[in-house]
Order: structure tokens, then C-alpha cells, then sequence
């Protein structure tokens, strides 16, 4: 891997873990992978976009964070499973303060999810589910706690205010979509860590962000470039 931005140089495994260190303040970041010609999936799934380094910058991701945000389609459509880091990146978090594993946190208005999917049912430590005030969580109270956040859609400020009360301060968003442009709406993303695939999907795929539109765009930086097999592995923050 080798870095472009903003100096030249080769990146090993330490210096990528440093690179994705997150601010000293409470923050909200946001991984995506997408293709040259902008698609967020490749037959319905993130999976064909991706490749070894960005999977490898993925699993930094979960490793440097309190808690994963997910929105409700992306557990369904990927079959999540349960956030089971492997014994060094465990190692490596509680050598770093933080818990042995991040809280899976599932944004759902619906909880239209089955309590017995292995990312709930299997989870090492007990998942949030981040829902509305009139939601039926039904038995997914049985093996997540349920927070409740906004009427008719999460207030996702709320619901951010109340994960941060629980001491979740470093929040990492693998998405989806739908999940994206509402974190966007509400003013709430510090950061986004994308990858570009060298490839072109074609017509068909939704973007990366989905939702009603915004009343303007929001400006971010770019803090490093990196590249690896092709891949652009870019990240930009507020
Ligand atoms: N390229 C990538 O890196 C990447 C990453 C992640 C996902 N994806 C792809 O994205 C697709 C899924 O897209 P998606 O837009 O459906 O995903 P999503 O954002 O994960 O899920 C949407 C669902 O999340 C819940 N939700 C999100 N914001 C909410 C809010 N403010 N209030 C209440 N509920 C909220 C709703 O759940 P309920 O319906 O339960 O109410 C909504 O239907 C999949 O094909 C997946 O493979 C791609």
C-alpha cells in the first residue's frame, strides 16, 4: 500500500492502524466502498466492490470504534453477523482502552428484524437497537436494549446523544445507503472513509446515499489518500 496524499510513501500496518485514528473528540465516521461509476453495490451486495486492503481498512475501522451503526437494510440484504473481532484486533482494543468489542447499534423504525439472526442472537456483547417512540420491538427486546428516538423517524441527533451517554463516543457507520443520507441530513457526519474500486458496474445500483434531497451540500477535507491493487482508499473529514 502506498500513500499519495499528502506525503509520498509506503504505508505498513502499524502506520494504516495510525492513519485511521479517529479525533480526540466524540465523532461519527462513515465507511463506504463504491465503483468508478458510483454504484454502492454490485448484484444487490457491497461484497463485489470490495478487495483484501479495503477489507483490511474495514476491519481497522470496526477495531478503532465504541460502536457500529448500521441502518435496518444493511443487516437484512447482507446477513450481518455477529462482531466478533479476531484475538489480535481484541488485543489491540483493550491494550487501547476500549472495550474487548464494539456494540452492534441497528437503526430500524420498523424492527422488522429476527431476533435469532446471528448478529443479534450470537452478538458478544448485547446490541442497541435505535428505534422510534411508538416502534413494536416484540422480542428483539429480548436480546438487544431498545432506545427510543423521534416520532415518526429516529431522530438520529437524539439517538446519537443517548449511545454518546452510554460512553459509545467513537461511532463508526458501515451504512447503508438510506442510513447515510439521513446522518448527512441531520448534520451528524464528521467523516467518511471511502473506497473507489477500479471497475465500472453499470447501470442499475443505488449510490452510496439515498433519502431526500439536501438543502445544500456539505463541504469535507481530504486527509489522506492511500492506494492499493488499483484501489483508492481515500479519507475525508469536516
Ligand atoms: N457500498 C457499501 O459500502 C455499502 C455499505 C452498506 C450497505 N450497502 C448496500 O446498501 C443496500 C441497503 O440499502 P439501504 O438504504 O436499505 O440500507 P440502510 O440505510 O442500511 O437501511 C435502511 C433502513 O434503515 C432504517 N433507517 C435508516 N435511517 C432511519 C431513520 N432515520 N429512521 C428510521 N429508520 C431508519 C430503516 O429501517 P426499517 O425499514 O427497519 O424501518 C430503513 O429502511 C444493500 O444492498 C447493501 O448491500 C452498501
Amino acid at each position: 500500500m502506498q500513500q499519495l496524499y499528502p506525503e509520498p510513501g509506503p504505508v505498513d500496518h502499524d502506520t494504516l492502524i495510525d492513519l485511521y485514528a479517529p479525533p480526540p473528540r466524540p465523532s461519527l465516521r462513515v465507511n463506504f466502498v463504491a465503483s468508478l461509476d458510483g454504484a454502492g453495490t454490485l448484484g444487490g451486495k457491497s461484497a463485489g466492490l470490495s478487495g483484501p486492503e479495503d477489507k483490511r481498512v474495514f476491519g481497522i475501522l470496526r477495531m478503532r470504534c465504541d460502536a457500529l451503526v448500521v441502518g435496518a437494510g444493511t443487516v437484512r440484504e447482507e446477513g450481518y453477523r455477529a462482531v466478533r473481532l479476531d484475538e489480535p484486533r481484541r488485543q489491540w482494543r483493550l491494550a487501547h482502552g476500549l472495550t474487548e468489542f464494539p456494540t452492534l447499534v441497528i437503526v430500524s423504525g420498523r424492527c422488522d428484524l429476527d431476533p435469532a439472526q446471528p448478529a443479534l442472537a450470537d452478538a458478544p456483547v448485547r446490541p442497541v437497537i435505535l428505534t422510534t417512540a411508538h416502534a413494536e420491538p416484540g422480542a428483539l427486546g429480548d436480546v438487544a436494549d431498545v432506545i427510543r428516538a423521534g416520532d415518526k423517524r429516529v431522530d438520529l441527533i437524539e439517538a446519537v446523544r443517548q449511545l454518546r451517554e452510554r460512553g459509545l463516543l467513537q461511532l463508526l457507520s458501515e451504512g447503508g445507503p438510506t442510513l447515510f443520507g439521513s446522518l448527512t441530513a441531520a448534520g451528524l457526519v464528521d467523516e467518511l472513509c471511502l473506497t473507489v474500486s477500479p471497475l465500472l458496474a453499470g447501470p442499475g445500483a443505488g449510490r452510496i446515499t439515498a433519502g431526500p434531497e439536501l438543502p445544500a451540500p456539505v463541504d469535507l477535507t481530504l486527509r489522506h489518500a492511500l492506494l492499493a491493487d488499483g484501489q483508492l482508499l481515500l479519507r475525508y473529514n469536516r
